[in-house]
């Protein structure tokens, strides 16, 4: 079985405490994981070898429990406001459990915002649509209206075409949105090239080096046809350190005082200043990620004396996705089949992969394993986990380290899968998507079921 070698430990932010043959650490577990007497892991009281019979595999487990505190520390961390950035994970109960935390919602698309506003009764519709961000580099016309109909608390500009586009439809039927500019400040997140969006070479936002970012800003404070109401910005994703935020909020903060002081062209009007998301967590044993509180204080700290010194009153507001998301599910899977490549390694198919968690193909993103009915037990044998999708690049976990004697049957799963996993997988090779349960207090609930091919050819026009 371990044919293949343990692989270096990718390099993390801190020191590695966490033997990687040993078992699977509880830090890298949601919160209210417990090993049971049988030694089966349980979530929410939830024993995951049930839930696999119950719901089937593979499946989304997420600790309600979990969710729940991450919100809380963010609105605790965040005192002028958290949204939870809903492109991590979205469903009807997750839009419910984020609004109930106190969260607002960043949205990314008339899709998302649609989501949630039906995840609402009809009479709370203007009340959760004041409380979403609308985001988007290319929002269409009809995206813009829809958002201006429902009332949507804020959007965030990305472009002059989009400023053009509101303007169309202000005169169609005079409403005005509070708006923010998206700002790029020419900061590199120490990142995935893919998930960095800070740098001057962006698609998003107006950069502010090219002195194109003053130009929108006085463009927007001259229309009537919008309210200006902040600046906003995020450099990007699974960001590990918190001075690469705060070095972002320096620069935004040194771009808008002028602007937004006593003789700027948008004098007064800074109410909102956001720095997005971007917090990192810690996928594998190795690494070690700054908690929401870390965050939020490097955050406020910095703005909080800045703001003095040049006597802004904005609110610092923030857009966790991943922080809140990530850690709070795993993804159970079952082996069906192992191949063994007489001293290279051993391949261990699961019936999942790329369509649920499709961050290894796109990002080369690590992460690791362990047994849900030998939760406890060391992991001295390394596998290669894939999925079951027509793609060599299909791996899930390219080192996976399990229990001796994996065998086929078993029960694998995936920790840190609670954000863009679900929502950026794809029913690829028409495997439908996984289904998926919240935890909580031994009550283990279906919130979205799993697609099926039925849901696929219901597009089929013939
Ligand atoms: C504008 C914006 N806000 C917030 C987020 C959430 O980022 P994260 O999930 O890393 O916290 C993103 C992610 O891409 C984003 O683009």
């Amino acid at each position: 079985m371990n044919a293949e070698a343990p692989e270096a430990a990718p390099s993390g932010t801190g020191a590695n405490a966490d033997d990687p043959s040993g078992p699977i650490p509880s830090r890298l577990l949601p919160d209210t994981s417990e090993v049971s007497d049988q030694g089966h892991l349980r979530i929410g009281g939830c024993d995951l070898v049930d839930l696999a019979s119950e719901f089937g595999t593979p499946l989304f487990v997420y600790d309600e429990a979990h969710l729940r505190a991450r919100c809380r520390e963010a609105v605790a961390a965040f005192e002028g406001g958290a949204a939870y950035a809903a492109k991590a994970f979205l469903c009807a109960a997750m839009a419910r459990l984020a609004i109930s935390e106190g969260m607002d919602i960043d949205v990314s698309s008339g899709g998302e915002l649609e989501t949630v506003l039906r995840a609402f009764n009809s009479d709370r519709v203007h009340e959760i649509a004041e409380r979403v961000v609308l985001h988007g580099n290319n929002k269409s016309a009809d995206e813009l209206a829809m958002a201006r109909d429902a009332g949507v608390g804020r959007m965030v500009v990305d472009s002059f075409e989009e400023l053009d586009r509101l303007d169309d439809l202000h005169r169609v039927d005079g409403k005005v949105p509070r708006v923010l500019l998206r700002v790029t400040p020419g900061v590199r997140a120490e990142t995935h090239e893919y998930i960095s969006t800070g740098q001057a070479d962006s698609k998003f936002g107006f950069g502010i080096g090219q002195g194109v970012a003053v130009a929108a800003v006085e463009r927007a404070a001259a229309m009537s046809s919008v309210e200006l109401v902040g600046i906003h910005c995020h450099i990007g994703s699974q960001v590990f350190r918190t001075e690469s935020l705060a070095r972002a909020l320096d620069i935004v903060a040194e771009f808008a005082a002028p602007l937004f002081g006593d003789s700027g062209p948008a004098a007064g009007r800074l109410e909102e200043l956001s720095m997005g998301g971007g917090l990192g967590v810690a996928y594998v044993e190795s690494e070690r990620a700054p908690t929401i509180a870390e965050w939020g204080d490097a955050l406020s700290t910095s703005w909080a004396a800045f703001a003095r010194r040049h006597g802004l009153e904005a609110r610092l507001v923030a857009e966790p996705g991943r922080a809140i998301a990530a850690a709070a599910a795993v993804t159970l899977y079952t082996v069906g089949a192992l191949k063994e490549v007489s001293g290279v390694r051993t391949y261990a198919a699961v019936d999942g992969g790329y369509g649920d968690n499709p961050r290894p193909m796109l990002y080369g993103s690590d992460y690791t394993a362990f047994m849900p009915a030998r939760a406890g037990e060391p992991r001295p044998d390394r596998v290669r986990l894939v999925g079951k999708h027509c793609e060599s690049g299909d791996v899930i976990v390219r080192s996976a380290p399990v229990p001796a004697g994996l065998a086929v049957g078993d029960l694998v799963a995936t920790p840190v899968t609670g954000a863009y996993g679900y929502s950026m997988g794809a029913p690829y090779n028409r495997i439908g998507r996984p289904a998926v349960v919240f935890v909580a207090d031994g009550e283990a609930r279906l919130v979205v079921r799993r697609e099926t091919v039925d849901d696929m050819l219901a597009l089929d026009i013939d």
